[in-house]
């Protein structure tokens, strides 16, 4: 398995992003181009914009990858890609990209879920990882509770009737007037540490329904209104040049919203550990992944709940946790070893899946 080699290439949403790993999970290289100017200037991802940014990136990208690695096309086993969920403009030039390889160099392909691939990077990282666990999936998104059985075979506990939870995190954040060049989640994740988490009483979601789903619509909406109704004249005057009452203020609102978010994954986590145990009672670890997961509150609270269970906590570094190239290599590593894969397309044949 050693000597296996796979290309990873991800443009599912705002990143260009490829890597080249090992079968015994080697990480070769890993390369990110990220739009965060673009993000800035269109207040989120606009799809036009991010594919004329991936077809521009994706070239130089995929060859630092393998210069990094020190590799050529030839050497790969198999290249791997994102085929979705995503924006279908994005995942083209990834997929694009990836079969053009795949031709020229007689390479199989993997086609690979984006939201799989941040479950199963977990078990690149821990190597005791096995079937079953139960995941956390927390991204801009999606908000997902699995129960992984095996390769293929998930079982899905919970989803958000609404937005994810980084979502909530982004949009807070822009009206909090942060800077959101590094991204939203980490901007509030920053600001938060200047406020005070009981100061402001948001509503926990959905504390009447007895399942695992998740709503994050209704706590923007609190957050928005908390920002209003204190004239905090967040549009106009972004927290740089705010007054130090007024920087309080909004890390009081950012400390009260983190709060809330998690206390609703806490809720929901909970139960998804007590469903799961009863259905694979074999259960040691809990995964937690996602760019989300890249919040050291959101990491702590969690793994207060895995330990109360017994679990095992498994929530990838930073890095791997929010979208990389890596994860999709490593599940493409998993699909291939397993079987799955498609054959190299014939040289005559169009470049696109889609
Ligand atoms: O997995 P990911 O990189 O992309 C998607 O698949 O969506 O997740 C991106 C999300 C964004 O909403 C971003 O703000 C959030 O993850 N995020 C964070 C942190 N780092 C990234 N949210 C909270 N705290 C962070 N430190
Ligand atoms: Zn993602």
């Amino acid at each position: 398995r050693r000597d296996l080699l796979m290309l990873g290439i991800e443009t599912s949403c705002d990143d260009t992003a490829a890597a080249v790993v090992r079968g015994d999970g080697e990480i070769l290289s890993q390369v990110i181009a990220s739009q965060s100017d673009l993000l800035v200037k269109w207040g989120g991802v606009a799809p036009k914009m991010a594919e004329e940014a991936h077809a521009l990136a994706i070239d130089q990208v995929v060859q630092k990858a393998l210069d990094d690695a020190n590799v050529s096309e030839s050497d790969l086993s198999a290249v791997a890609v994102t085929i979705g969920p995503g924006l279908s403009l994005c995942l083209r030039v990834g997929v694009h990209k990836a079969r053009n390889i795949a031709k020229v160099f007689r390479l199989p392909i993997v086609g690979v879920h984006h939201m799989e691939a941040h479950a199963l990077v977990s078990r690149l990282v821990n190597k005791n990882l096995d079937y079953p666990f139960l995941a956390l999936l927390i991204s801009g998104g999606h908000n997902l509770l699995v129960l992984a059985q095996n390769l293929g075979e998930y079982v899905q506990l919970g989803t958000t009737i609404d937005d994810a939870i980084g979502e909530a995190y982004d949009k807070s954040a822009r009206w909090l007037g942060l800077d959101i060049r590094k991204g939203g989640g980490p901007a509030l994740e920053e600001l938060a540490l200047e406020g005070d988490p009981n100061s402001i009483n948001f509503r926990v979601p959905m504390r009447q329904h007895k399942d695992c789903n998740f709503s994050y619509a209704g706590l923007k909406t609190q957050v928005r209104l908390a920002i209003e109704s204190r004239n905090l004249r967040t549009d106009d005057i972004p927290i740089s040049s705010a007054t130090e009452e007024d920087r309080q203020l909004r890390a009081n609102i950012a400390a009260s919203f983190q709060r809330i978010a998690v206390l609703h994954l806490e809720d929901r986590c909970q139960r998804a550990v007590e469903w799961a145990l009863k259905l694979e009672p074999s259960i040691k670890h809990f995964v937690v992944s996602g760019g989300v997961a890249s919040n050291q509150y959101v990491r702590a609270r969690l793994n207060d709940i895995a330990e109360k269970n017994g679990l095992q906590l498994v929530s990838p570094p930073p890095s791997l946790c929010t979208d990389n190239g890596v994860m999709i290599a490593w599940t493409g590593i998993e699909h291939f070893v397993a079987g799955r894969f498609e054959d190299p397309p014939l040289a005559d044949e169009p470049d696109d899946m889609q």
